[in-house]
């Protein structure tokens, strides 16, 4: 497996939330409750997740969440995982951009020490925060990307329904000219109209979600003719109601178009969801063995990581594959 669309913040336990809201005494306003997090729709779902960023409140806080993070999925046999990192919830709780992206790669490096997996991050604007703010991110991203090559991708997220996406042009040129991975959040909250403007106003590689794109025939061959890759996060999409049930979603449906799809678990212990849960759902919608292998090859791929580092994911994606393929040894 491999995964690119996930929010650290959104990936934070409950267990270590409550854990450090004792011991930096943070009220949690009843967000947890019996050990899972609280919401109702989106509005409260960023809300709950605002607050709950607020508990790290320093580069090792950071730290032990990527650790977290990243060997959960290493021992759930992920071999490449990318995050969305945001400036702007580390200074909602007080961190320093700076220490939270140090922090951070701590974290990351500490996992892969320990288990083998690749990671890369992304730092993402807020976009229901306003233009001025994406840009400081992107801007951040910028310099960050100088110090910390882990640090490899910028992006959207927040509240789709806020401002349009001509809105973040700037910050994109910002983070396009210095190289940057680019992907943004669309057709979540939104339908294809969505997908469309920001396809062509911000030009990302990547679109985190874009699902709603199905909405319209003519955008989903344009999107598979382009090679516009979908982060696709289908238990996010559930336990938001975009869609109403697992039939109504289109996963498959965009498979079976030529999209380049990948599988992603987005805010996981929010949604009650993990990314073996992801594929456990895409193997439910009928994809077989080589179309889930396939998913994790469009994620490497994907992802935004440098060509010898791209070619060993692939290598190891080959090689777990025959191995897991491979009739059970007699001993
Ligand atoms: N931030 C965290 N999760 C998000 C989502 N699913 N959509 C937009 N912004 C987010
Ligand atoms: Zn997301």
């Amino acid at each position: 497996m491999a995964e690119l669309h996930c929010h650290i913040e959104g990936a934070a336990d409950p267990a270590l939330v409550l854990e450090l809201a004792e011991r930096n005494g943070i009220d949690l306003g009843g967000i947890i409750r019996d050990g899972a997090y609280v919401w109702h729709d989106f509005t409260s779902f960023l809300a709950a997740y605002d607050r709950a960023s607020t508990v790290f409140q320093s580069a090792d806080d950071f730290a032990r969440l990527a650790e977290d993070h990243l060997t959960r999925l290493a021992d759930a046999g992920t071999i490449h995982a990318e995050f969305f990192i945001s400036p702007d919830h580390a200074e909602a709780g007080g961190t320093a951009p700076q220490a939270y992206l140090a922090g951070l790669a701590e974290g990351v490096r500490r996992a892969r020490h320990a288990t083998g997996i690749e990671a890369r991050m992304i730092v993402v604007g807020v976009r229901h925060l306003g233009a001025g703010r994406v840009e400081a991110a992107a801007r951040f991203a910028v310099a960050g990307a100088m110090s910390e090559p882990l640090l490899t991708g910028f992006g959207l997220a927040g509240d789709e329904r806020s401002f349009a996406p001509r809105d973040f042009a700037k910050a994109f040129d910002i983070a396009r000219d210095a190289g940057l991975g680019l992907t943004a959040h669309a057709g979540e909250l939104r339908g294809a109209d969505s997908v469309r403007d920001t396809i062509a106003a911000l030009k990302p590689q990547r679109i985190g979600h874009g699902v709603r794109a199905i909405e319209d025939d003519d955008l989903v061959r344009r999107i598979a003719a382009d090679g516009i890759v979908l982060e696709v996060c289908p238990g996010s999409n559930l336990a938001l109601g975009i869609f109403p049930d697992a039939a109504a979603h289109p996963l498959r449906r965009l498979v079976e178009a030529g999209v380049k799809v990948t599988l992603n678990a987005d805010d996981p212990p929010f949604f009650a969801t993990d990314l073996a849960a992801e594929y456990r759902f895409a193997a439910d919608a009928g994809i077989g063995r080589a179309g889930l292998l396939a998913l994790t090859r469009n994620a490497i791929e994907a992802a935004f990581v440098d060509p010898a580092t791209r070619q060993r994911l692939l290598d190891r994606l080959v090689r777990d594959a025959i191995s897991l393929g491979a009739p059970p040894s007699r001993h």
